[in-house]
């Protein structure tokens, strides 16, 4: 049997005839930039959000970097975020010219460790990126509390995390700005490249609007330097046929979660892979199931030698990455950044995935670590 890590193309055979008539729409209309479909997503979004204000975007990575930009980030300013993560959060942080600080994780949720961040405030702190990863939302309420007392902004990527919750909000929802990404394999996935910033601020609103068409507030007459990052009206069009299909697409994630720890349990595995730690309070919406297994790379070269598709994210962390070599963090910098890194693996997950599926997948785990030695297996300390 082969499992893929995700299959995007099982979603759009459920909604062809949609997709085709939505397209048949906006190309008879004509207009293909800022029309009534990314108007209509964005006030859709908001409301699912319970913000005030949703403003689209070319991509997640610009949604970040364009509201550090409205939220007063400047040129050598610091920022600080979690090591761990895709480069995009790091990205828009130099792109607004200012200097990313890492902080170490908290290693049973992967989310930036909110005990850290006081620590590393400084006069210049501008903002704090918190990164829902994985699904799962940050510790809000502390975080909050802190870049409150600080007077810090907080742009929250919400790339992976649209539906997730923080006790009753949902994430995105907490900072000044809350950014979100359409790239294909998130849980609300585009064809293509798209992207929001949410939120409750209306002059941020104001600015990420301006700054997506060259910095002009009225067609040419252009108020700052901005840039070329408009969610284009097709994309959103499509995202408005799926967007619907979110909520039971949610719960189709969650149940395959639980049902892969019961997997382990049976198998008796439970023991040797770490299934996810999901806070009291928090709503995971699963964009990926991630465990930490010993021998994970050899693991990931037995599932793929049996067609099972699985994923490393992030290898690499942020502080190790030779783009931010010229910010002089060393190996050790951030010692759970650095386990993670070394230790997770997420294996397939989505709406679609069958019970047969993720019993291959559990099978196929049991049989790897059947191979090679207890001792050795026990040896790691997970
Ligand atoms: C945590 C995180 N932040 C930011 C991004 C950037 O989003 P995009 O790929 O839409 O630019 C992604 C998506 O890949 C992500 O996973």
């Amino acid at each position: 049997m082969r499992v893929l890590q995700f299959d995007l193309s099982l979603q759009c055979r459920q909604m062809q005839d949609e997709l085709h008539r939505v397209l048949d729409e906006v190309t008879g209309t004509g207009h293909f930039i800022l029309g009534k479909n990314v108007k209509k997503l964005e006030e859709e979004i908001a409301r699912y959000l319970g913000v005030r204000y949703g403003v689209g975007v070319a991509s997640g990575s610009d949604a970040l970097f364009l509201a550090l930009l409205a939220c007063g980030v400047k040129p050598g300013d610091e920022v600080i975020t979690t090591a761990f993560t895709f480069f995009a959060t790091a990205g828009s942080i130099a792109r607004a010219g200012a200097v990313p600080v890492f902080v170490d994780i908290d290693p049973a949720t992967y989310n930036l460790d909110v005990s850290q961040v006081e620590s590393k405030i400084t006069p210049q702190t501008r903002a704090v990126i918190p990164v829902h990863l994985y699904g799962q939302p940050a510790d809000m309420e502390i975080l909050m509390e802190v870049a409150c007392k600080y007077g810090l902004a907080v742009v929250e990527d919400a790339a992976q995390a649209i539906g997730s919750a923080y006790g009753e909000r949902k994430a995105g929802s907490f900072g000044r700005a809350g950014c979100l990404s359409f790239f294909p394999t998130k849980n609300l996935g585009g064809f293509g490249d798209g992207g929001m910033v949410v939120t409750d601020d209306p002059d941020v609103a104001e600015k990420v609007r301006m700054l997506r068409v060259h910095g002009a507030g009225k067609k040419y007459y252009h108020e700052c330097l901005g840039y070329n990052s408009r969610l284009d009206e097709l994309q959103a069009a499509f995202l408005r046929v799926r967007f619907p299909h979110l909520e039971a697409w949610t719960d189709a994630r969650r149940e395959r979660a639980v049902r892969y720890g019961e997997l382990f349990r049976q198998k008796g595995l439970d023991q040797v892979v770490k299934e996810p730690y999901v806070a009291p309070g928090c709503l995971h919406v699963f964009n990926q199931y991630t465990v930490r297994a010993p021998f994970r790379d050899e693991l990931r070269a037995f599932l793929a030698a049996h067609g099972v598709g699985t994923a490393v994210y992030y290898p690499i962390p942020m502080h190790l990455q030779p783009a931010f070599a010229y910010l002089n963090y060393r190996r050790g910098a951030f010692p759970e950044v650095e386990r993670a890194s070394a230790e997770v693996i997420s294996l397939p997950l989505y709406p679609e995935l069958t019970a047969q599926e993720q019993e291959c997948v559990a099978g196929l785990i049991k049989k790897f670590y059947g191979r090679i030695s207890g001792p050795a297996v026990e040896s790691v300390n997970l």
